[in-house]
């Protein structure tokens, strides 16, 4: 798979985060490239979809890979599956090769990282956002005023410029409270 410049950076900052003894949770599967990236740096990942089509997508990418466990459900509802975790990507918006009305939205996204960031497991939660298109543009807006507020963590803008729009990371580190 040829990654995009946004994946690139990601992936690069994810290589730099993580140990290998992290158990990491990919929040949006899609077709399990981020999950396979990880599969070979850390210990376990737990990925979430809520597409049937993203699972057996992923299924097939991970065909080889042993350590991701995938889950037919909504990120919202992680905490029915995993309590302790180290790092967090979502990699925001629809299934490339899928249907693209379904993407994440800003009210689910928000409110799992809201939980993630109380739960003050994650020792980061790297978040790609994807900002050309209509529900991602909202997404965006949502999400940068929603980075204004968060308590115990820090708050990094990548490739970010106010005045492009374009594809960028939101990356929150755990401060040592
Ligand atoms: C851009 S794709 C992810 C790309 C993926 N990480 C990869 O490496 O191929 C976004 C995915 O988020 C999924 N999604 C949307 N809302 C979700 C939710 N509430 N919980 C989990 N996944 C969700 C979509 O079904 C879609 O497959």
């Amino acid at each position: 798979m040829r990654k995009s410049k946004i994946v690139r950076i990601a992936h690069d900052l994810l290589e730099s985060l993580v140990n290998k003894n992290d158990i990491i949770i990919d929040a949006t599967l899609g077709n399990g490239y981020d999950s396979l990236f990880l599969s070979n740096l850390v210990t376990k990942i737990i990925g979430f979809d809520i597409q049937e089509m993203a699972i057996n997508n992923s299924k097939e990418t991970l065909k080889n890979i042993t350590n991701v466990k995938l889950i037919l459900d909504s990120h919202e509802n992680y905490h029915k599956y995993i309590q302790n975790y180290d790092g967090v990507i979502f990699n925001l918006g629809y299934l490339p090769t899928g249907d693209k009305s379904i993407t994440t939205t800003s009210k689910t996204t928000i409110s799992t990282l809201e939980k993630m960031i109380n739960d003050h497991t994650a020792k980061f939660i790297l978040i790609v956002v994807y900002p050309k298109h209509p529900q991602g543009q909202i997404e965006s807006q949502d999400l940068l005023k929603y980075i204004n507020n968060i308590r115990n963590y820090s708050v990094e803008l990548i490739n970010y410029d106010e005045s492009i729009i374009q594809d960028y990371i939101i990356l929150l580190k755990k401060e040592n409270i």
